[in-house]
Formats: C-alpha cells, sequence, structure tokens
C-alpha cells in the first residue's frame, strides 16, 4: 500500500493535470517560466488604455504578475492557480492597492458561479502548461466564463487575451508546443472573433519570435 502510494506521488509530479507536478517545479526552483514582474507585453497593453476596466480572471495565474498589473489599472481581478505555492506566493506579494481575488483551484473545476461574469480572461503560458489533450475543454472553458454580447443592450462580448508561447513545433512538455492555426480553430467554432494579432517586439529575449499576442472578442451568446 505505502509502495502504491510512494509510486502514485512520484506519477502525479509528471503529471500536468496534478497540482503537484507544479508544486514540485515551485519548491525545487524549477518555475524557469516566471518572469519575475509582469510580462512588457501586457505592460504596454494595461498602460494603453484601450482596454476600460472590467472584471478580469487570469488563468494559471503563477505568482499573479500580470494579475497585479491589471489590478493596479482598476480591474476587479480575479487570479486562478492549483498550486498551493503559488496561491502562497500570490498572497504574500499582494498588493492593498490593487487587490486581486486568490482563487486556488483546478481551472478545469471552478465553480458555476464563474460562467458568464468576466469581462476579460488573460493567460500567458497556461495554453501551454495544460495536457494538449484537454484543450478542447480548455476553450470551452474560456467561452463559458467570458460575458456574452448582448445585442438587445448592444453590449459586446468578452475579451479573451492570450500570448500564445511557445509558438514551435517541438516535442512533449510542459510548455507543449503552440500552433496559431490551432488556436483559430478552436476559439473560431466558439464564435470568437480575432479583434488583434501581433508579433510583439518587446517580448523577453528568450522568447523573441516564439510568441504571438492574440485577442479574441466573444460573439457568440453562451447558454
Ligand atoms: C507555466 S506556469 C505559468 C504561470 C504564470 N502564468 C506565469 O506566466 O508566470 C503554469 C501555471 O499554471 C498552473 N496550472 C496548470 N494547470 C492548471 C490547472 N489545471 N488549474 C489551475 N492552474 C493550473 C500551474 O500551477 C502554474 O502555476
Amino acid at each position: 500500500m505505502k509502495q502504491n502510494q510512494e509510486q502514485s506521488q512520484v506519477s502525479s509530479q509528471h503529471d500536468v493535470n496534478s497540482p503537484n507536478k507544479w508544486e514540485a517545479d515551485y519548491e525545487r526552483g524549477t518555475d524557469g517560466w516566471d518572469l519575475n514582474g509582469p510580462t512588457a507585453v501586457f505592460k504596454r497593453l494595461a498602460a494603453s488604455g484601450r482596454f476600460k476596466p472590467g472584471s478580469m480572471i487570469v488563468l494559471g495565474a503563477g505568482r499573479g504578475h500580470d494579475a497585479r498589473l491589471f489590478a493596479r489599472q482598476g480591474f476587479q481581478v480575479t487570479a486562478v492557480d492549483f498550486s498551493p505555492y503559488a496561491a502562497r506566493e500570490m498572497q504574500r506579494l499582494a498588493e492593498p492597492d490593487a487587490p486581486v481575488q486568490i482563487v486556488q483551484s483546478d481551472l478545469f473545476r471552478l465553480p458555476p458561479e464563474f460562467d458568464i461574469n468576466f469581462d476579460y480572461v488573460l493567460e500567458y503560458t497556461c495554453f501551454c502548461a495544460i495536457d494538449p489533450q484537454r484543450r478542447e475543454e480548455y476553450a470551452d472553458l474560456v467561452a463559458r466564463l467570458l460575458r456574452s454580447p448582448n445585442p438587445v443592450l448592444g453590449k459586446p462580448g468578452g475579451i479573451y487575451i492570450n500570448l500564445a508561447f511557445p509558438l514551435d513545433t517541438h516535442k512533449g512538455g510542459p510548455p507543449y508546443a503552440v500552433s496559431l492555426p490551432e488556436i483559430f480553430t478552436l476559439f473560431g467554432k466558439r464564435g470568437f472573433s480575432l479583434l488583434q494579432r501581433e508579433i510583439p517586439a518587446d517580448s523577453v529575449a528568450q522568447r523573441q519570435g516564439l510568441e504571438e499576442l492574440l485577442i479574441f472578442q466573444a460573439s457568440q451568446i453562451f447558454s
């Protein structure tokens, strides 16, 4: 029995669907994805004033650098991560003037009251972190979380902001390779329209040429 428990602990440390895998990376310091602050691409976007403050959910938020960035701009931010370490780090780094609701949860198990509740879904290196077999499920989730358009009131649908990385074709992961045609298909068939795509000049050096900023708008009514 004990041996079985140990075996399952070892295997869950390699299972991207389990918080144990991510917890182990944070504890060992093998969390090389962490930029120690918000990405310059989102800093520019947040400062542009193009998107007016509203409710935002950040999926796979890690230490919450990007969540706090948007909270500082007046967005009402909810940050989700299932790693207890990441949740503790978000609490440690919390800023009283930029409050973030920290939710330690598997993003695939968010409560129904989160549905149709957000003006924005934001993510960076989350799509590439989940099991690639769950990408359809992930796109369903984003579609469900975002506010639907309301043609009667003339209100547009919510916005999905994804700094898509890594745009290559390597085998294995995480990070698992990401392809733009796959993302366009996943979100296109759920009624999202592409508002913007941009190869950012201000990506961090090691990610230059490997990422693209994608901004979609939900244009289908979710029911
Ligand atoms: C590659 S890290 C990126 C963290 C952060 N976005 C950043 O850029 O620093 C992926 C994060 O997603 C979290 N994560 C992975 N799968 C998850 C899931 N199913 N539910 C909630 N969080 C998840 C991990 O715990 C980890 O913190």
